[in-house]
């Protein structure tokens, strides 16, 4: 069933969350006794309140997370998807995560729902710079405004363009492939359901349960790379990552 949507499929869709880095070596948010707000309680330095009062902290706890992009790489499965855009068979991943993991393996249509790790942008300003000056222990803009990661924060709205063009694919799509998300977190968490209702099928790969698992027409609680890497062969694209 699954290898037939993925070889017939004419729009297939991948929606990607934190649980499609893990293999890679980074946490994701909310796995029990490894996720960043599940163990070490961080979930309040992801805001503007703690942007602007906790700034000290609110730049170490993003250092460390732009060290872990600096430090982890794109796994197998990364490079699978990007094979699949390069051979026709993926049509556009929609993601979740900041890592830039997904263009780094190769893909190019890419919608980074919640922004960038990869960059910096000064809060009073606005110019732009590489998440490396955090490494460099600098968050002072020239103009004297914060530097901080080119991220949603929460309480932020989402980037318009990438919004846009992702429920663009999700109306298209006739395969819409979920890949390592708790889909807890709006709006993000409507496109599987936007894809559903315009008559896509969905499939959800996931470690754990989630409250979509009820509406999807296949449900996969396993390890997403051994997944990736079995329907790669079973399809017959077989990536090759040298
Ligand atoms: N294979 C399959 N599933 C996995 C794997 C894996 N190797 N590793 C983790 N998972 C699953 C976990 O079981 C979990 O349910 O991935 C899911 C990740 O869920 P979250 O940690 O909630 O991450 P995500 O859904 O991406 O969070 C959405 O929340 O805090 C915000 O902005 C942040 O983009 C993030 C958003």
């Amino acid at each position: 069933m699954i290898i037939d949507l993925i070889k017939n499929a004419n729009h297939l869709v991948v929606f990607t969350g934190a649980g499609m880095s893990t293999e890679s070596g980074l946490p994701d948010f909310r796995s029990a006794n490894s996720g960043l707000w599940t163990k070490e309680k961080k979930a309040y330095l992801s805001s503007t309140e703690a942007l602007n009062t906790h700034v000290q902290e609110f730049v170490a706890f993003y250092r460390e997370r732009v060290l872990g992009i600096q430090q982890f790489k794109p796994h197998k499965g990364h490079y699978i998807l990007a094979n699949w855009e390069k051979k026709g068979r993926l049509k556009r991943i929609i993601t979740q995560n900041v890592d830039g993991f997904h263009e780094a393996a190769g893909n190019k249509k890419v919608d980074e729902l919640h922004g960038t790790l990869q960059k910096l942008h000064c809060e009073a300003c606005g110019e732009v710079f590489s998440s490396e000056k955090y490494l460099d222990q600098e968050y002072k803009c020239k103009c004297g405004g914060i530097l901080r990661p080119s991220i949603v924060l929460f309480g932020e709205m989402l980037p318009e363009k990438p919004f846009l063009q992702a429920e663009e694919a999700a109306i298209q799509s006739d395969v819409f492939i979920v890949l390592g998300s708790s889909l807890t977190v709006s709006p993000a968490n409507q496109f599987p359901l936007i894809a559903k209702q315009t008559g896509a099928k969905l499939v959800i790969v996931n470690g754990e349960k989630t409250d979509f698992d009820k509406i999807a027409d296949i449900v996969i609680h396993r390890q997403i790379g051994e997944v990736l890497e079995e329907w790669d062969k079973a399809i017959g694209l077989g990536t090759d990552i040298g």
